[in-house]
């Protein structure tokens, strides 16, 4: 079924894309917010774990992988960089926003699987409660004011248009 090729495509992009998010978010923690190092790691797993798993499926079901795999990677280590050089507080801002959009886009995806397909259904559930932590902690660390409110829509609209763009590639 082309819908549920789809599904697995963009989530194994997007799981790439984070992993280079937080990678660049890390590098620059290091050095600037070590108190912050320990739990970009630990999301930093967590998205490993995601992208393996969805990589497992792109493999066994012979599926393509997105062909601009490459530029997500570029994309999100840039996102991740220029968030992490801004403050600790753009990145967590970064965080809630990128979880947040992509929360959505996996509760819709588990309404069509449940139906269609019961594998994939389950693969998108087994990492809903991750994102779920990442986003919650992002929303709890990161700054409401107001001057972060561009961060938050800038980080939002190329998230969606990486994920729609990924639909099509
Ligand atoms: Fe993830
Ligand atoms: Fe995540």
């Amino acid at each position: 079924m082309k819908e549920v090729e789809r599904i697995i495509r963009v989530n194994h992009a997007g799981e790439y894309g984070a992993i280079n998010i937080y990678t660049a978010q890390l590098l620059v923690s290091k050095i600037l917010h070590k108190d912050i190092v320990p739990k970009l790691e630990e999301m930093i797993e967590h998205e490993k774990k995601h992208f393996r798993i969805f990589n497992d499926l792109l493999v066994t079901r012979d599926i393509r992988r997105c062909y601009a795999l490459s530029f997500w990677a570029l994309g999100g280590f840039s996102l991740g960089f220029f968030t992490a050089m801004l403050g600790r507080n753009a990145i967590w801002v970064c965080t809630n926003s990128i979880e947040s959009t992509v929360l959505h886009h996996l509760n819709w995806q588990l309404a069509y699987l449940k139906s269609n397909d019961i594998e994939a259904h389950d693969a998108v559930l087994s990492i809903k409660a991750d994102e779920e932590s990442h986003q919650e902690y992002g929303q709890k660390h990161g700054s409401e004011s107001l001057v972060y409110r561009p961060i938050f829509w800038l980080v939002r609209k190329s998230t969606e248009l990486a994920i729609w763009l990924s639909t099509k590639l």
